[in-house]
This record gives C-alpha cells, structure tokens and sequence, in this order.
C-alpha cells in the first residue's frame, strides 16, 4: 500500500525501521521537526530516539513548529534526551523540567524561527524529521495536517529522515502550499493579498538525494485538548460580537469583518465559536492553527476560507475533516509558519487577532507566558506576530483563575509579552475595554471599571488612586506593583483580606 505514496522509485529502498532511522541521529545535533499544535509531528523517530537513549545517552536541540503531540515532549524530556527546546512546547514534564532549569526553552515568535536559521544566527538543522502523506515523482514531501517549520527544515538540513504516515489520506495532497520569502538581498514583497491565495507549490521541494530514510508509520494525531465553551467564554463572545457590531453601524467594519486570526487553547477556540451566532456572515481566517471552532463556522455557512499552519482538533472533528478532506480541502489552506505569521502579510491583510492573556495589568500589558512572573506555561506563540500587526488586536481572559485566588487583571504584569502598544481590546466575562486613543490614566479606568471581577475592583482602583498622587505618564507604586503576586506565593490567593500587598511590602522593606 505505501509503495503507491512514494512515487519516486527510487526512494523506495530507503525504507527503514524508526530504530534505523534514529541512529543517524548523533549528539550534541539540532534536529529540526515537523508538528504544529500536536498536528502533524512525527510519531516513531522521537520514540525510538528516546529508546536509544536509555542505553546510548545523547542530547540534542529540538526545534519543531510548536508544541507536539502524542506525548513527544513528555517522553524526550523523561529520556533526557533535549538539551535545548524551541520555539514552543505545552506538555507539563517538559515544562516541569524547563522551570527546573534542566532543559533550556528558547521561547520565540513563531514566525521567526527559520528567519534565525536562515541567516545562521542559530545553529543550523543537522537532520529534519517530517511526517508525510506521500512523496512525490520528484521526491517533494507532501505534508500531513501541518505544515509549521517543516519545509525550511527539509530544505536547509544535511538528511532527512521523512514518516510516512499510512493513517493520512492521500486527499491530502493539494491542500498545502509551500512558498519561502528569497534570500536578501533579493528579497521581494511576499505576493499574498488575499487569504485563498496559493503562491507556491503543493509539496516541499527536496533534492532526493538528502532523503537517507523513510520510516512507514500509522497513526493519528494526538486530539485537542481546548475545552468547549462554557458560561463565561459565551459571554466574552457576545462582548465582542456587540463590539464588532458597533465597528459594523460605525463603517469601520463591513459584515464580513477582516480576516480573523485565533491563538490556541479554550478560551480564544470558544470566543470564535461565538461568531456562530453572530450576524456576520462570508468570514475568512488568516490564523496559524485551526481548532474546531473554524470547522463549525465552515460547516454553519459562516466561513468562506481559512489559511493558517496547522489544523488541531478534537478527535469526531478530525475525523469527520480528515474522512470528507476533498470537500473540505476547497475551503482550506496550509502554509509554512513564515508566511502564516509575517508581518507583512499580516499588516497587508489587516486581521482582527484574538489571543489569551493569562494576565493583563491596569494599563493593558499582557503576560500570556509566565506564571508568577517566573514559570513558563507554553510560551509566546504567534500572539506577538499577529497583536502587533493586527487591524484590530484583541486579547481574551477570564477575570479570575484558580477559583477566583488569581486576579487576571492586575496592579502590573509579572512579564511582559504583549506590551500596551500592541493591545486595542481587552476582554472579560465582566466586559470590554477599548483601549484605542486613549492615554494610560484613561486605559486604567476602562480596564478595572469593564473587565476585572468585582472582588478585585477597589483593590485595583485603590492601587490606581495612589498611584496617580505620585504622578507619572504610568502612574505605579512599584514597591507594591507585585504585592499581589507575592500575597497569591504566600498566602495562595490574591484576594483583599484587609492587608493586600502587607506581607509584600514588609518583606520587601525587609
Ligand atoms: N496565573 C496563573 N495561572 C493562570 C492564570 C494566572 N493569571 N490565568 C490562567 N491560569 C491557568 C488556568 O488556571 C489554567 O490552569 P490549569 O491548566 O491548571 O487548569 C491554565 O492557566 C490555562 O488557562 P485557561 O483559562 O484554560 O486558558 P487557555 O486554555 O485558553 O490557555 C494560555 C491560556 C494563555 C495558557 C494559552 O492561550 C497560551 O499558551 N497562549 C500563549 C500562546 C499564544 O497566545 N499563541 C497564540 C497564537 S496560536
């Protein structure tokens, strides 16, 4: 059966076991692999690399797309088999061991990674390991339900170790499209201007003689694990229809909006399955993963198109796309993380970008990375490509987390990922602020009075209050900015009990 999906004969005596295959892998490599937001990553090289570890030590610098499924991260970082990781990860091991300090995480734009590499600024990819649908006539690797950093891995690495992955079907084919922007200092204007554009080819374009193995495998990839919509990422959604309806009545907007971009996990994957509800209607997405919401909207006659990296869903929806891939395959783009992420193209297109925050200070900062300033959760992502480029930057969170112990909304972020600048609106379960033209002092009212939660309200006007009698562009008060912070590590939870920020402030004098 898979002799029928390598279709340059030649290639067909590279067929090797995974355990082959990861023997061409030597330490102290940088290995770059495909996988996207668990879609298409490669399922038996890294198990069999992690294998070989046990009696065979090695490290290596893994660079992927972004995060990876079917436990890779887990079982690589137990094997002890990383010893650098970018530009995203979300497995709870890997991160256990990031924050450790044992493994070191290199947390990046993601449309930036093959930039770096490009130029050597970073070490350059020694082997590329990447999943297929098939090969072509021409050895061109077909992708599977991602395409991510894969074919700028493919073509700049030494060999490549391509899975052929038998659980894809072969409708697959057509549905990426594999465009590079040219080496400076000929670099050219990247010709996309509209989402359905195809601008390059279909297949990643590899000198067959680079391909050193090919590893048969049969297996899905690992579902989503975004929670659906509940009661609060419902009414997150229905403030930011209402705001994108005001944009509507205002001219700003027509009803088909701009091209939407969403980030990963619950709460962004349930603002856009809100838009089912909504009166807009012939939406395209220009995002860089798709998660069920942008099926739902496919199938409601919501959505017209939908270009980004990779498709992560949950495991009916994957099922139901993968087994009608030729109907959905009209609607649907995958492109390299480079192009689904540029600035340029981004800023051409003019998107409404909606991302999570896991907190988001008074004046609009976002942290979306760092827990307690300190512990890495996931990582950057593409927020930063998209916010800073967006028509129109959205950032969602709920207003508490932790059972209402964490405020989101907080006196000053821990970290910084998205600073003010690139945040327009800001939304809660409570409600929207829009942050557009105002000033900090404006921004800090509309952010406390609309989106956080009323058992923060008056500590954060309070912390505003003073802030304000010491004066400032951005009035703060920073030997008490992450007293609440501090009072969540010692006490477990933010919350006014009389003495917020006391034990804060008393050690700190200390
Ligand atoms: N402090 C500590 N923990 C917090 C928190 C805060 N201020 N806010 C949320 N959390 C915790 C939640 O309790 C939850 O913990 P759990 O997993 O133990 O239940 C976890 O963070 C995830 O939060 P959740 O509310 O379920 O949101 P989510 O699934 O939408 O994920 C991010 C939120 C920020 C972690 C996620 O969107 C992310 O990694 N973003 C960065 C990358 C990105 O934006 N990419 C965009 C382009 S794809």
């Amino acid at each position: 059966m898979y002799r029928d999906r390598i279709r340059l004969a030649d290639l067909q005596n590279r067929i090797m076991s995974a355990d082959q295959a990861a023997a061409l892998i030597q330490d102290g490599m940088t290995v770059g692999m495909s996988g996207f937001t668990r879609a298409g990553d490669c399922k038996a090289v890294p198990v069999a690399l992690a294998r070989r570890a046990a009696t065979d030590p090695l490290q290596i610098t893994l660079i992927t797309g972004a995060s990876l499924g079917n436990d890779t991260d887990k079982i690589l970082a137990e094997s002890n088999v990383l010893a650098r990781r970018l530009p995203f990860q979300s497995d709870s091991t890997l991160r256990r061991k990031i924050n450790d300090g044992e493994v070191m995480f290199i947390d990046q734009h993601l449309g930036e990674t093959v930039e770096q590499l490009r130029s050597g600024q970073i070490a350059p990819v020694d082997i590329a390991v990447i999943e297929a649908t098939a090969i072509t006539e021409t050895g061109g690797i077909v992708p599977t339900t991602s395409v991510g950093n894969s074919a700028s891995f493919a073509m700049m690495a030494k060999k490549v170790i391509v899975e052929l992955n038998l659980n894809m079907p072969t409708g697959l084919e057509g549905l990426h499209d594999i465009a590079f922007p040219v080496q400076r200092p000929y670099r050219q204007p990247i010709p996309l201007i509209a989402v359905e554009q195809r601008i390059g080819l279909p297949y990643i374009p590899v000198d067959p003689s680079r391909i050193a193995a090919i590893v048969i495998t049969q297996r899905d990839d690992s579902p989503s694990n975004a929670l659906p919509p509940d009661g609060e990422t419902r009414q997150i959604a229905g403030h930011l229809n209402a705001l994108l309806d005001r944009e509507v009545r205002a001219g700003r907007l027509s009803t088909s909006l701009q091209p939407l971009q969403a980030g990963i996990g619950t709460i962004a994957n349930a603002v856009l399955h809100g838009l089912a509800d909504s009166p807009f209607h012939d939406l395209t997405m220009y995002s860089e993963v798709l998660q069920d919401s942008t099926i739902a909207l496919i199938d409601a006659g919501k959505l017209r198109f939908a270009s980004a990296s990779s498709m992560t869903l949950s495991a009916p929806v994957y099922r139901r796309v993968l087994d009608d891939i030729e109907r959905y395959k009209s609607r649907l783009i995958l492109r390299p993380q480079e192009i689904s992420n540029h600035p340029e193209v981004l800023r051409r297109l003019g998107l409404i970008t909606i991302n999570t925050a896991l907190e988001c200070d008074i004046y609009g900062n976002v942290n979306s990375t760092h827990v307690g300033g300190t512990h890495m959760m996931n990582g950057i992502g593409g927020s930063g490509d998209f916010a800073r480029n967006a028509y129109l930057s959205v950032f969602v969170t709920k207003s508490v987390a932790k059972d209402g112990k964490i405020s989101s909304i907080v006196p000053m972020v821990s970290h910084v990922d998205n600073s003010e600048h690139d945040v327009d609106i800001l939304v809660t379960e409570h409600g929207l602020a829009d942050l557009r033209g105002l000033a900090p002092r404006e921004r800090a009212l509309q952010v406390i009075n609309n989106c956080a939660d009323p058992a923060y309200r008056d500590g954060l006007l309070d912390y505003f209050r003073r802030a304000c009698l010491r004066g400032g562009q951005t009035p703060h008060l920073l030997e008490e900015a992450f007293a609440w912070h501090i009072n969540y590590r010692e006490q477990g939870t933010m919350q006014p009990q009389g003495h917020v920020g006391k034990a804060a402030i008393e050690a700190l004098a200390a």
